[in-house]
Order: structure tokens, then C-alpha cells, then sequence
């Protein structure tokens, strides 16, 4: 790599735009569990936000929701609809409900003319990401995904390496990472049950290393894949120190692996896991005709890495490896901000989406080839519908 792309990278850092707080924004909030926390915690950093109103289905919820945030004006509503059919001046909504509400909240708020900002996964199912992209296209309103890691610089930088060429041509990926013991269920049950999640690992954190390899190498499409997913560990009552009982509702995939074709000719080589008995379930890898590009595994992959990224060439016929250094100031807050920052001011200016669903439906797609593969224990071909 050349010095000069080094320092560009080094000095890259976007400065802040000025906030014109006379153009207000009316934003509401549908789902006020865990991760509605994050999203008003940074909404409450931007002066040109109004916060007014906030929708859940368990009773008190959002009202108790408001109190802790100081919300004293926000109206409070039983569901997304009642919330959407309510607010006639909204703008925006954030949709932090489980998954398996993402699809049909969307649809209603942009059936109505609002701008959704979707919590990831996409959605459960590949028919369920059409159905919302149709929504989308018929409203003309902006549709994002809610990938924080797109914000960090230092993911950034593994698509810069890849766009500079430095790799070759680009013909495997390895997605990596995963957690030894990491079922999330810190409030409940919403991300294991059937009803509620829909989809397991493959899903919550699957789709944040597909978006992270994708995103690097310009998304190309699917076309074929052979999966496999099993949840050995989330029905093992013996899994649950304080909650045996979690066992019985476990009703999604704890691991997931998978070999995918993509168009041109790259190969993906997909694994994922929420509990395993295993440290890591490796780096991710890219590999090219000239170099390759070692992440270093994490058991998220939600925007945060703390080791550096490894680049290996040959130089004047020897093998040599360096390493990339890491940008400081990647914490989740600061890329939860700007995920949201990014997407309000998209709906002042009438911008494109930050994470276009576009791209984010091949994803999706890769996710249900993945658990429709492992349901039918063969290769399946990947169709995408036109939109
Ligand atoms: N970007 C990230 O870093 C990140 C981190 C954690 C979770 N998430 C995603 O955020 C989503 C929510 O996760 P969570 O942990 O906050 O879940 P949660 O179960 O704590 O909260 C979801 C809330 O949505 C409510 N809800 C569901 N359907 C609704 C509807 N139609 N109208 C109003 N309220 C409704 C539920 O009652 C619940 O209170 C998930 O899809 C998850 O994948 C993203």
C-alpha cells in the first residue's frame, strides 16, 4: 500500500457538518426495548431532533421508557399502527422491534409516507425484504438498514484496501468470529423464540459479518448455497445458569454455517455462532489474485475491533505481511450516532439512504437461502425477485 493512501487514511476523518436546527425533524420510536436505548440516547444529542412520539406492545412500556429519557412530550401509543394512523406531521420513524415485527412495521410506516430507519437483520425472510422494498419503491420515502459497523472507519478501510486494488482480483471470503457463550437474553426472550426473533445467529449477527465481507467486495449476488444451521447449545437447559427454562422456547439456530457462490466468481465460506465450543470460529479472510486481507475475529462483528487488519503480499519475490493501524474513537456510541445522524439528515436533504436496502436485500437473501438449505438438506439455487 502507498504511503500516501496510509495518510489518507490516517487524516480521513469526515468533519462534522454544521446542524441547521431551524429544519426540525419529528421523529418517532416503535419498539422501546434494549436497543430503542441507543437510538435515543444519540437522537437526544441532535439539537434539530424532535423525539414526539413512541409506540410498544407490552403495556407501560413505552410510557415508563419516556419517563427514564425525560420525554415528557412524547405521545404514547399500543402499537405502530396506532402510532402511524395518530401522527399525521411525523417524518422519520426508528423500527426497534424484534425481527419478525420489522417487515410489517416498515410496510405500515412507508405505506403512510414516513421514513424508516430498520434495526438489523433486514428482515426474517428474503419474500418479507421484497415486500418491504416494494413498499419502499411505491412511498419514494428513504429506507435504511441500521448497520452501525458501515460508520467505523477502520471497517472502512477493508473496502477501501480492497477498492485500491492492492488485493487482485478478489475470488474467496472467509466469514469468521462468533461467540463460545453469548445467547443475547439479557432482557428476555425476544431473540430465541420463534415468534418473536425468527432467526437466530444467521441472522442477528450473521448479517453483520455478511454486511462487513459484501459491502468490501461491492455486493455481488448471490447465486447458490449450501447451508447449515443447528441449535444444540439454545435447547440445552444445562446452557442457562439462571434460566433452564429458556431451553424450552429456544426456537431458532445457535450456529450457522454455509459455502455460497457469488456472482464473479467469489466464494464465500460463511460461519456463525451465538454458542459453540470453541474460542472463535477463525478470522475473516479475503483473499485476492495479488494479496490477502486477514480481520481479526470479534464475537459480534457490530462495529467494534480493537487488532489490527493483516495484509500478506509478495514483495520482489518474498512473502511479506503488514499490519494496518487501527483509528481510535470506533466506540459503539459514536457509530450509533452517526448511523442515525446520517439517516436524519438524509430525510432534510432528501439524500439517499446511508445503507441502501438494495444492497442489503442480497444479504438477506443469503440468510434465507442459508436456513431454507439447512431445512431441505441440499445446495438450493438463490432467486430474487424484480422489485
Ligand atoms: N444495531 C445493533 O447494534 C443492535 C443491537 C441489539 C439489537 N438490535 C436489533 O434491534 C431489534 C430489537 O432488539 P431489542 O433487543 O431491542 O429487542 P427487545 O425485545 O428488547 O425490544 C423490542 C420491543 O419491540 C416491541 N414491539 C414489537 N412489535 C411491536 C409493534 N408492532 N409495535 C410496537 N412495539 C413493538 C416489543 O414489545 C419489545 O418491547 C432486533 O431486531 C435486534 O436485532 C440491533
Amino acid at each position: 500500500m502507498s504511503e500516501t493512501s496510509l495518510n489518507d487514511y490516517k487524516f480521513s476523518h469526515e468533519a462534522e457538518k454544521a446542524i441547521d436546527v431551524s429544519h426540525r425533524v419529528s421523529v418517532a420510536i416503535i419498539g422501546t426495548g434494549w436497543i430503542a436505548g441507543d437510538h435515543i440516547r444519540e437522537y437526544l444529542k441532535m439539537p434539530d431532533v424532535d423525539i414526539v412520539a413512541l409506540a410498544d406492545l407490552v403495556p407501560g412500556k413505552a410510557a415508563a421508557f419516556a419517563e427514564k429519557h425525560g420525554l415528557t412530550n412524547a405521545r404514547i401509543y399500543e402499537n405502530d399502527l396506532a402510532l402511524l394512523e395518530a401522527e399525521k406531521d411525523l417524518d422519520a420513524v426508528s423500527i426497534c422491534t424484534y425481527n419478525c415485527q420489522h417487515a410489517p412495521c416498515a410496510i405500515h410506516a412507508l405505506e403512510r409516507g414516513i421514513n424508516v430507519m430498520l434495526e438489523k437483520p433486514f428482515t426474517v425472510t428474503l419474500d418479507e425484504a421484497v415486500a418491504v422494498m416494494k413498499a419502499e419503491k411505491a412511498s419514494g420515502k428513504i429506507l435504511t438498514i441500521g448497520f452501525q459497523p458501515r460508520m467505523s472507519d477502520n471497517m472502512k478501510m477493508i473496502k477501501k484496501i480492497v477498492e485500491s486494488g492492492e488485493l487482485g482480483r478478489i475470488y474467496y471470503l472467509q466469514a469468521g468470529g462468533g461467540r463460545r457463550k453469548g445467547i443475547p437474553t439479557p432482557y428476555g426472550t425476544s431473540f430465541i423464540e420463534k415468534e418473536t426473533g425468527g432467526i437466530g445467529a444467521v441472522g442477528d449477527i450473521g448479517s453483520y459479518s455478511l454486511d462487513m465481507l459484501l459491502n468490501a467486495v461491492g455486493y455481488p449476488k448471490p447465486l447458490t448455497v449450501s447451508g447449515y444451521t443447528s441449535d444444540f447449545l439454545g435447547t440445552n437447559p444445562d446452557y442457562y445458569q439462571d434460566h433452564p427454562e429458556y431451553a424450552s422456547c429456544f426456537g431458532v439456530d445457535d450456529f450457522a454455517a454455509a459455502f455460497v457462490r457469488l456472482e464473479g466468481g467469489i466464494i464465500l465460506d460463511f460461519r456463525i455462532s451465538w454458542a459453540m465450543h470453541m474460542d472463535t470460529a477463525g478470522d475473516a479472510l479475503i483473499l485476492g489474485t495479488k494479496g490477502g486481507l486477514r480481520i481479526p475475529s470479534t464475537d459480534c462483528w457490530n462495529g467494534e475491533f480493537d487488532r489490527p487488519l493483516t495484509v500478506y503480499r509478495d514483495v520482489a519475490g518474498e512473502q511479506v505481511s503488514y499490519q494496518v493501524p487501527l483509528i481510535a474513537g470506533g466506540d459503539l456510541g459514536s457509530l450509533f450516532y452517526k448511523k442515525l445522524r446520517g439517516f436524519v439528515d438524509a430525510v432534510k436533504e432528501g439524500g439517499s439512504a446511508p445503507v441502501p436496502s438494495a444492497q442489503i436485500l442480497y444479504n438477506q437473501a443469503i440468510i434465507d437461502g442459508i436456513c431454507r438449505s439447512a431445512k431441505e438438506g441440499h445446495e438450493i439455487a438463490i432467486e430474487i425477485p424484480e422489485i
